[in-house]
């Protein structure tokens, strides 16, 4: 993790190789914090006359300070009647992408801004450094060469004495979450011969014991004892048995209104389709099958951390779905734990399988809410592209509060309909339920894959989210780098800390 420092330090001062301050668009360089040098001032009032910079959003132009032998950096903030804390995220990543770019082994900014928008300093202060921090990941861990060299050694906020508490604040807050997100990303980005049930079990079980959280597994043993057939038809085929994990996180004191929240997450550490193949081009990145349970885990981390207000229990069922003469195949029956019986019409829709015996196992320890998120449908994308997650469920309350999270962070949820037509579509001929939808699959994917899950739960809310579309990047995106997105972990933090 890249150290961070609050400092009264300013732009006069050299303190930082690479220096960043925001201007809005048509507005006078005279804007500009006082402490910027004249001769920047002078030289950008010029570019503005002639229009050569304006200042909308992410438009970068770079001074040198022969003085100071380091650079200054003013980002376009776009107009100020537009402003919000995403594009102050997209200005500082474009600033951050645009230091690492020229080597700069450290990189500033401040917060000049007065009454831009609702929310506090400290959390401009926090969503500005994640956004530096996560704009910075980069993924070469098995890179032998070429690998980065310079890499950025700090990032320094500035902070006039009276603003300093609230800025440190944010910079202490900013760490955890940036750090789940980029664990996050690092599991999914994890080829799956070295992410496999058991090293993911492993992960989880280090991340649990080095952060003083409760942690257990069910083996694949226990979990034929209990009746979670399903999970165990999943991942018979790989070498590496399914199981079921639990990390939880109790808050060290009772807060009025604390819930008890159970986090389920998708964890197919690869997912070749089983019998019912994938397509060549849909492969490889199935090794983030597993980045709802990704998340899941750092969440729960992150909430120690940040001692946020409510009991979570992270369960994360584990399983590669691969082939073999074992395999699951088309056709079969199998009964899921609770004792509902599923006729497995493609061994492909096996996120759906697996969580169904998570969520009823979920249940047993009567959570006030559980929120299952997973890379379940590849036809969310065909719904919303790479702009948010479908999301579905029966908790009114909190998938409004889900809502407005994804809002502030940026990580949008949109919410699909659960009528009553659906379930018919997930009835089976011959058992309870079947894992595609009828007649052809297609019909209502991301809402029958979630549908499913709900047969398995008998009272408590719930809330589905489906991060096919999100988790996996085609194209790098402001502060978010191409391939596993981290996507999930600022949206339930957020979620859980306004929760209540
Ligand atoms: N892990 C996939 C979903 C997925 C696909 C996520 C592509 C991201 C990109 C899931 O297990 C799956 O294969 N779903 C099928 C369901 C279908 C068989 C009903 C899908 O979406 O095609
Ligand atoms: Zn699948
Ligand atoms: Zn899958």
């Amino acid at each position: 993790m890249i150290p961070i420092t609050v400092t009264k330090e300013t732009y006069a001062e050299p303190v930082a190789a690479c220096s960043a301050v925001g201007i809005f668009e048509g507005e006078d360089a005279k804007n500009l914090p006082e402490d910027i040098p004249s001769g920047v001032i002078d030289e950008l009032k010029g570019l503005m006359q002639k229009k050569q910079f304006t200042g909308k959003l992410k438009e970068l132009r770079s001074f040198t300070l022969d003085s100071f032998h380091h650079a200054l950096v003013v980002v376009g903030l776009g107009k100020r009647q537009e402003y919000t804390l995403e594009r102050m995220r997209k200005a500082v990543a474009k600033a951050a992408i645009f230091a690492r770019s020229v080597k700069a082994p450290s990189l500033a900014f401040n917060f000049h801004l007065k009454d831009v928008d609702p929310f506090s300093l400290t959390t401009r202060a926090q969503e500005a450094t994640v956004a530096a921090l996560l704009a910075l990941y980069r993924f070469d861990k098995y890179k032998t060469e070429g690998k980065e060299r310079a890499r950025m050694k700090k990032l320094v906020l500035f902070a006039q004495a009276r603003d300093r508490p609230a800025i440190a604040e944010g910079a202490r807050t900013a760490q955890p979450i940036a750090e789940a997100v980029m664990n996050a990303r690092d599991m999914g980005n994890t080829p799956a011969n070295i992410l496999g049930p058991a090293d993911f079990e492993e992960y989880a079980r280090k991340r649990a014991k080095s952060n003083r959280l409760r942690f257990s597994v069910l083996s694949t043993r226990d979990l034929k004892r209990k009746g979670m057939d399903l999970l165990v038809a999943v991942g018979k085929a790989s070498k590496e048995g399914p199981r079921m994990i639990k990390i939880e996180y109790i808050p060290s004191r009772k807060t009025r209104g604390m819930k008890k929240i159970a986090l389920v997450g998708k964890g197919v550490t690869f997912d070749s389709g089983g019998l019912n193949i994938k397509p060549t081009q849909w492969m490889d990145y199935m090794k983030s099958d597993m980045c709802g349970g990704a998340d899941v885990v750092e969440v729960v981390v992150a909430a120690k951390r940040l001692g946020l207000p409510h009991h979570i229990t992270g369960i994360i069922p584990l399983a590669e779905n691969v082939i073999g003469g074992d395999a699951m195949r088309p056709g079969d029956v199998v009964k899921g734990y609770g004792g509902k019986t599923v006729e497995i019409m493609n061994t492909d829709a096996e996120g759906r399988l697996i969580l169904a015996d998570a969520v009823a196992w979920a249940e047993d320890a009567k959570p006030d809410l559980i929120i299952d998120i997973a890379t379940l449908t590849g036809s969310s994308i065909g719904h919303l592209g790479y702009e948010g997650s479908p999301v579905l469920g029966t908790a009114e309350k909190a998938l409004e509060v889900l809502e407005q999270a994804g809002l502030d962070t940026h990580e949008r949820i949109w919410k699909m309909p659960i009528w009553k037509e659906f379930e018919e579509l997930i009835k089976s001929d011959i058992a309870d339920l079947r894992n595609l939808s009828k007649p052809t699959g297609r019909e209502a994917g991301v809402i029958t894959g979630g549908l499913f899950m709900k047969q398995f739960i008998k009272k408590t809310p719930w809330i589905h989210i489906d991060i096919g579309n999100m988790s996996w990047f085609p194209e790098a995106r402001d502060y978010i780098p191409k391939q596993a997105s981290g996507w999930g972990v600022r949206l339930l933090i957020l979620f859980l800390e306004r929760f209540k």
